[in-house]
């Protein structure tokens, strides 16, 4: 096996083994209930799976276009136009891409320079960081504010400095399930009204907003869609989080930009895939039933736990719902979470990992996106804390 002989001075020397790849493991070992990492545990519908396999098999495995196939942004362009009334021209203003992930580090890496500010909330979805970091970006922490994990817009102002890049916002959230409102939408456009500011949006739980609210998308407000990179995903959607699909919309100038690098970097995303969602998505309904999905998962798992002396705190969006748990013990929550799956064999994933200083405020994010039989198994553990 070679050995590097010289010095690694690392770009991410803070980061290791992700929490999600830690827990799932131990989850593992220890036979326990996995209601930590965020992916679904059944399967996503038949005939996605059989218009994929037709596609392979109907030979279109080649390069396809670098932005995406067309017919593929042309349904993304009529999906965008009639949830959220906005028309991305479909040549110039949206990419398909390997994955949400893979589009915000591509916005960063775009943008970023050394010594640029970039807002992020905290607890922040752990990618964020790193991507700005790996950049020479300096990240700017806004908290989103207890109990409920809101925005108080003042802190967002006092955080704008004439650095200030780019702003990364994340609704419906992860790991809170805080949803922004209009009016935090509203905020945010006169915040950055007359700078220089990108957004870069974080929307791949845009159809699991629950209780009849409507998601906010930048994409909504004009004040932000023509600053805004909106970004989603594939995998979240369709249920297919291992296919690593997502897209990137916004206006002409900035997508200009993303595709420079994004052209050197994946250059393409997976070409048989791409066939296969643009003739699922004529069917919107999968989408629009997504939230009424969840919210069943999601009311199933609060009423198993009601009756715990778990705090349950609000799950708005998104397929997580985050617990207190100070009235279980006064442990951290990182020993906490290993110490149930080890003991009570049901995992979960500790929130101070969420943030760069980590705070240690006795919350547990637990991930619903599970079977019924599998939600009822881990709350009825969870009710014996
Ligand atoms: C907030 C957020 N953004 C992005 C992603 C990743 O999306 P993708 O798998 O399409 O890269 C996740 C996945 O957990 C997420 O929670």
């Amino acid at each position: 096996m070679p050995t590097y002989p010289g010095h690694i001075d690392s770009k991410l020397p803070h980061v290791g083994t992700t929490i999600f790849t830690v827990m799932s493991r131990l989850a593992l070992e220890h036979d326990a209930i996995n209601l930590s990492q965020g992916f679904p545990d059944f399967d996503c519908a038949q005939a996605l799976r059989d218009l994929f396999t037709k596609a392979i098999n109907s030979g279109l495995n080649q390069y396809p276009p670098m932005a995406g196939v067309p017919v593929l942004r042309e349904r993304i362009g009529e999906k965008m136009q009639s949830l959220y009334g906005i028309a991305y021209d479909p040549e110039h203003e949206i990419t398909v891409v390997p994955g949400a992930t893979y589009g915000i580090f591509t916005a960063v890496a775009t943008f970023i320079r050394p010594g640029d500010e970039v807002i992020l909330f905290e607890p922040a979805y752990d990618s964020y960081e790193p991507a700005v970091s790996t950049a020479g970006g300096k990240p700017v922490y806004v908290p989103l504010e207890l109990p409920d994990y809101h925005v108080d817009w003042r802190k967002v102002q006092a955080a704008i400095t004439p650095r200030t890049r780019m702003i990364i916002v994340n609704s419906p959230h992860n790991p809170t399930g805080t949803v922004f409102s209009a009016e935090d939408m509203r905020m945010l456009e006169g915040l950055l009204r007359a700078t220089d500011i990108v957004v870069v949006s974080d929307e791949v739980y845009e159809h699991i907003v629950f209780d009849g609210v409507s998601h906010q998308s930048v994409a909504r407000f004009p004040g932000l869609a023509e600053r805004s990179l909106f970004v989603s995903s594939f995998g979240k959607t369709y249920s297919v989080t291992g296919w690593k699909m997502g897209y990137v919309c916004g206006p002409r100038e900035l997508m200009a930009e993303f595709r420079k690098v994004h052209q050197f970097n994946a250059f393409v995303a997976c070409a048989p895939v791409q066939y296969a969602f643009a003739e699922y998505m004529r069917d919107p309904s999968p989408y629009l039933e997504l939230a009424s999905f969840y919210q069943a998962k999601r009311d199933l798992f609060r009423a198993g736990i009601a009756a715990s002396r778990l705090r349950l705190m609000p799950s708005r969006g998104t397929f997580f719902q985050c617990v207190g748990y100070e009235a279980v013990s006064d442990e951290r929550d990182t020993d906490l979470a290993v110490r149930l799956t080890k003991e009570y064999r049901v995992a979960s994933i500790p929130v101070s990992v969420f943030y760069a200083n980590p705070r240690y405020e006795k919350v547990l994010r637990f991930c619903f996106a599970k079977s019924d039989e599998t939600l009822e198994r881990g709350a009825e553990i969870l009710c014996r804390l």
